[in-house]
């Protein structure tokens, strides 16, 4: 069985703060700030010239980022909630707002601006996914979720 505990602790997304990233129109990352990098566990020069997926989270359902794709690329603003994986295997949930950049009448990037999500939708969230996860792949996940009163923050707690 392979569990790594370390990918259940939840980082809190800042307030206020901006939350961006561009990419290529292949999805290569271009440009972070200093809080996306700082709450995805990186420096921002780690981050540049990956694809986006590097913090992609196991637990986010294909068919969402189909969907951003496909929204995207006609032109439209694709906003969703999406479960990032840090680079200490940790998690986030932000709320993303997903863009062209356009510069003398062309699409030349895309962009994503971000802000935390309230604890109760990300509960929601995290059943829905799991939902949609196991009707796209045919596999089941149980996630449950505990509330540690000392540090009063939820954590998911995963059985394979
Ligand atoms: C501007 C922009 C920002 C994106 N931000 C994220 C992100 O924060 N997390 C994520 O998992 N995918 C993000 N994506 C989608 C990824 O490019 C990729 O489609 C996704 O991680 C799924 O990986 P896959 O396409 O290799 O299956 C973003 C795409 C664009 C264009």
């Amino acid at each position: 069985m392979d569990t790594s505990f370390d990918m259940f602790i939840e980082t809190e997304v800042p307030e206020n703060e901006l939350i961006i990233s561009r990419t290529d129109l292949k999805g290569v990352i271009t440009y972070v700030n200093e809080t996306f990098a700082h709450i995805s566990g990186y420096e921002p020069e780690e981050l540049i010239g990956k694809p986006h997926n590097i913090i992609r989270h196991p637990d986010m359902p294909r068919s969402l980022f189909a969907d951003l794709w496909e929204t995207i690329r006609a032109g439209k603003t694709w906003e969703g909630y999406v479960k990032n994986l840090r680079k200490d295997r940790g998690y986030y949930w932000v709320y993303a707002r997903v863009s062209q950049v356009i510069k003398d009448g062309e699409v030349v990037e895309y962009k994503s601006l971000r802000e935390p999500v309230p604890r109760e939708k990300r509960i929601e969230m995290q059943r829905l996914y799991d939902k949609m996860r196991s009707e796209e792949e045919g596999t089941s996940r149980v996630v449950m979720y505990v509330r540690n009163k000392d540090i009063e923050r939820l954590k998911p707690l995963d059985l394979f």
